[in-house]
């Protein structure tokens, strides 16, 4: 194929970089495929380790396949030494969190596992343990040792906690790892993809894709948008709230995308998972006022911005989620990370296969023919 420089994209949109039976986000439906299955099929009732094998094998494991990949993560949780040295030596600068993810993350090539394979249960299994252990270190408490008896997304809650987490608080857990997982060629999986692609390893892939999330235009926005709910504190002042910040050109945290045209099918799932998540705990104040807020924004949305019909995104009911199981908002993008790096790892077995150098081209803007001169006479 033919391209020229008059073929410029900014930021690329449009452009089509891979192939991928992973996912795939259809802006103007508001639906999310995931290897196959609608997200609303498959979010809710897989746990976490299910859609990852489905992700990696392009199927469903069956129960002895699911117990067996359940296992072989479970064995890799505990960090070498080194890693925990580390992450006792950046405790104590109090970094952010996802500063100390990517830095443990970067010590996961010291145990130089046999195959790609063993690399990636690896990174998957101890990147929980490094967010729990850094997060006590962090708050003067003793790292916990991973329960063998917990899956996946409750031996994180453990972790961190100390406390077994209930089923409807694991099965919220699931839901949003399962939700996160994969979404076509955002920007830190299309880094994972350009890293793999120069036949690098994937402990490096892992590493960049990481450092993409960090931004706030990719992984960073949860937070705010919770804040904006607690501000808000009762139903009767949304509007008044809401409107004020509309007036001042604010943006609404957690409402519009730059994919999804209509309603994110992220945030039904997530809705719905905090509903039940509340609700078990016995107080769904906080679910109701958000969902006031929620209803309040949009309609004060297609007020202000007629035309554009913003509706809520991923990260509104994230931060919901996320809050009800417990966790603090510096967590947010940590566990996203934690999910979402199953899916990095999985595009970047996908571009392997493709054997393919990831390379795109500039157009040159700069001067040209400039002559060079000995630094005593510059100006
Ligand atoms: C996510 C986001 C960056 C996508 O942006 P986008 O598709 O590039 O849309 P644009 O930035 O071009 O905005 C289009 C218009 O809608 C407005 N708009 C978009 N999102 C808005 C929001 N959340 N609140 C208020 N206005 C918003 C913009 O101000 C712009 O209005 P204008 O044309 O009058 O200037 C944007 O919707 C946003 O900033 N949302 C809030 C932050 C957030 O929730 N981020 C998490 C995303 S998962």
């Amino acid at each position: 194929m033919t391209t020229t420089t008059n073929d410029f994209r900014p930021g690329l949109e449009g452009v089509v970089a891979a192939e991928t039976r992973l996912s795939h986000a259809d802006g103007q439906r508001g639906e999310l495929v995931i290897a196959g299955f609608p997200l609303e099929e498959l979010a809710g009732r897989a746990t976490f380790e299910e859609a990852v094998y489905l992700l990696w094998h392009d199927h469903l494991p069956t129960k002895d396949e699911v117990t067996g990949f359940a296992a072989d993560l479970c064995a890799l949780r505990p960090l070498p030494e080194a890693t925990v040295h580390l992450l006792q030596e950046v405790a104590a600068k109090s970094v952010p969190p996802m500063d100390a993810l990517l830095m443990g993350a970067a010590t996961l090539n010291l145990d130089s596992p046999a195959t790609a394979e063993q690399q990636a249960l690896t990174i998957l299994a101890r990147l929980p343990t490094i967010v729990a252990t850094y997060w006590r270190l962090c708050h003067g408490q003793e790292p916990i040792a991973a329960d063998p008896e917990l899956s996946h997304a409750a031996n994180y809650l453990y972790m961190l906690t100390g406390e077994t987490p209930h089923a409807a608080q694991t099965r919220a857990l699931d839901t949003y790892l399962n939700t996160v997982i994969d979404h076509g060629l955002n920007a830190s999986t299309f880094t994972a993809r350009v890293i793999i692609a120069t036949e690098s390893d994937l402990v490096s892939a892992v590493v960049g894709a990481l450092g993409a999330l960090k931004g706030p235009l990719h992984g960073g926005a949860p937070g705010p948008a919770l804040d904006m709910v607690f501000e808000i504190g009762s139903a009767d002042r949304a509007e008044a709230y809401l409107r004020a910040k509309l007036d001042r050109g604010e943006r609404l945290m957690g409402f519009g995308h730059r994919v999804y045209k209509v309603r994110d099918p992220r945030a039904d799932v997530l809705s719905v998972a905090a509903e039940k998540l509340f609700q078990e705990a016995g107080d769904s104040s906080l679910y109701d006022l958000a969902k006031a807020v929620e209803q309040k924004s949009i309609d004060l949305l297609a007020v202000y911005k007629p035309g554009r019909n913003l509706q809520t995104n991923v990260e509104f009911f994230t931060a919901l989620v996320l809050h009800g199981l417990g966790l603090d908002t510096d967590l947010f993008t940590p566990t996203f990370a934690i999910s979402r790096a199953a899916g990095w790892i999985a595009h970047c077995f996908e571009q392997k296969a493709t054997g393919r150098l990831i390379r795109p081209s500039s157009r040159y803007i700069g001067e040209m023919d400039r002559e060079w001169q000995p630094v005593e006479i510059r100006d």
